[in-house]
């Protein structure tokens, strides 16, 4: 990143979180430059970051490297299609729209080298993971670029083929609101079983947060952890037998594969 030139098409919550990411890890003010119809959204990012805004998106990807398109989903055809005769052909795309696929991308900006990515709500505190996907066009350099960028907000980790980016999307895209109805339901059968609200909400989030640094600092899988705490015969062996028999690996299963259905039938809808 020492000297990539980066151009954000769209400076909204995500593009101002990669911004913030990349901007905390050195890269310099000068090197990144981003577009946004929103005149507050221009002088708000202008000031939390230093970098230069433009009204029109054609200006910001002048010299730019690598070009983010951090619009909403419904906004990208509209943008490629105008953004397609700027672009030159060795700039790389990247985008971080959910459900948009590089062939719906090609077909509105012509054979550009693209990174496909998705990324999840944590990034907007630079604690996310993204699953990445490049095109056959993207260069070793461009794809350590692209790495890079999405490194400054948490995990970058590639796929081999983009069908799995709605495996992606199945676990970590919509992953945190799994577990926010986790915490939802403990708090919940907390009070019932007689704590305070207050209570029962903060043993919840602490136990999230303490199993969560648990298990990504062991050396052993989270189903050995599980085994470790289960004594024979004891409470947490008989709240797992509890899950278990309403189906609860089962049913996790189903919800992923419903999300990875969706997914790929939102992705048809969207490249429209
Ligand atoms: N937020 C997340 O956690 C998350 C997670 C995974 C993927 N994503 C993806 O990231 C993308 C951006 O999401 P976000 O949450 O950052 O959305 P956002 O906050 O709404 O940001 C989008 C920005 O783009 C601007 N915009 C609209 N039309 C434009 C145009 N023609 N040219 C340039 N900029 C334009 C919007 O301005 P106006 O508000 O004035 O329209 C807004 O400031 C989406 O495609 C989403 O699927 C987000």
């Amino acid at each position: 990143m020492s000297k990539t030139r980066i151009a954000f098409i769209g400076a909204g919550n995500m593009a101002a979180s990669l911004i913030g990411g990349l901007r905390a890890q050195g890269v310099d003010a000068a090197q990144i430059r981003a577009s946004d119809p929103g005149a507050e959204t221009r002088a708000r990012v202008h000031a939390e970051h230093g970098i230069q805004l433009f009204e029109h998106n054609a200006e910001a990807i002048e010299g730019a490297d690598v070009v983010v398109i951090a619009v909403k989903p419904q906004a990208m055809k509209a943008v490629c299609e105008a953004l397609k005769p700027s672009l030159k052909p060795e700039q790389l795309v990247v985008s971080i729209a959910a459900g948009i696929t590089c062939a719906s991308m090609h077909n509105w900006l012509g054979a550009q080298p693209l990174v496909r990515c998705m990324p999840n709500t944590p990034a907007l505190l630079r604690q996310g993971v993204s699953g990445l996907y490049a095109t056959a066009q993207v260069s070793p350099a461009q794809r350590s670029a692209a790495e890079q960028l999405l490194s400054a907000v948490g995990i970058a980790l590639w796929v081999d083929s983009e069908a799995q980016l709605d495996a992606v999307t199945a676990v970590s895209g919509s992953g945190p609101a799994y577990f926010f109805l986790l915490i939802e339901a403990m708090t919940a059968a907390g009070e019932k079983l007689g704590l305070s609200r207050d209570t029962a909400s903060r043993l919840t989030l602490q136990t999230a947060l303490g199993a969560a640094h648990m298990a990504v600092s062991s050396d052993v899988d989270a189903g050995e952890l599980r085994r470790r705490v289960t004594s024979p015969n004891g409470t947490t062996e008989a709240a797992i037998t509890s899950f278990q028999a309403g189906g609860f690996e089962a049913l996790v299963e189903q919800a992923l594969g419903a999300a990875a259905h969706r997914s790929a039938e939102m992705a048809e809808q969207l490249g429209k």
